[in-house]
């Protein structure tokens, strides 16, 4: 379970909201719903531990993994399509990485050697056997073709990038899944997750804004 405490944040003298609190149980969808600029994102960061509060506290259960669907589409634009999708499981990236590194030497130090004998084992436990598998799952699933894993994210209009962001946020299953940004541009994308998470309940959480703040459950 995720939970909130009082949860407030200002920037200066805005206040985006104030005394939020707020639980999100295991087995359940939610939505939060508000205006642009209203804090959303904000408050996501909050809860993702990117951002910390002016006041309150957030809980986070012991052995629950929070992913995050980025929405600033541009910031992977250097990289392929399908690193963008690994980079969703940091640890699992940083050890592809480091054993790509150590694999494409001609010779390897003593202590490159002695790493080489470790991270094949740390690899295979984090999931790197399969990694390339279910990368090509999620994007296959999302209506990529297989010759475009390896092409840069610039070369994807804004719905296609964000679907690589959603496979992103998925490739390190979620048990809990916080998903941010699903605006106009995600086209069919948002349509299809709306569509798939069912009816909506609404139940508002003490706004502090003009315009409505709604968290509310899928179910
Ligand atoms: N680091 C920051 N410093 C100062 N102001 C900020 C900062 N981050 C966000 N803001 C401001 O806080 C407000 C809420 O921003 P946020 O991105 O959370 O809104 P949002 O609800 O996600 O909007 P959108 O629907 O456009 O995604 C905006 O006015 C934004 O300019
Ligand atoms: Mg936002």
């Amino acid at each position: 379970m995720i939970s909130t405490s009082n949860i407030s944040m200002r920037f200066g003298q805005t206040t985006l909201f104030e005394d939020v609190s707020v639980k999100f149980v295991p087995g359940n969808r939610y939505g939060l719903i508000g205006a642009n600029g209203s804090g959303k994102s904000t408050f996501m960061k909050i809860l993702t531990g990117q951002l910390d509060q002016t006041e309150g506290q957030v809980s986070v259960g012991h052995g629950c993994t929070l992913g995050y669907l980025r929405q600033d589409h541009s910031a992977f634009d250097d990289q392929s399509i399908i690193d963008t999708v690994y980079t969703g499981n940091p640890a699992l990236w940083k050890l592809h990485c480091e054993r790509e590194y150590l694999y494409s030497k001609d010779e390897l130090t003593d202590e490159e050697n002695d790493r080489c004998s470790h991270i094949e084992e740390e690899f295979g436990d984090a999931g790197g056997y399969t990694m390339e598998s279910e990368a090509a799952r999620l994007l296959i699933g999302l209506g990529f073709a297989e010759d475009l894993f390896e092409q840069k994210m610039t070369v994807l209009q804004g719905g296609f990038k964000l679907r690589v962001l959603l496979a992103q946020a998925l490739f390190f299953y979620l048990p809990s899944c916080v998903w941010t940004g699903l605006n106009q541009n995600a086209g069919v994308d948002s349509d299809n997750i709306m569509d798939a998470a069912g009816s909506f309940q609404s139940a508002p959480i003490h706004p502090c804004l003009d315009e409505p703040y709604t968290v509310g459950k899928f179910s």
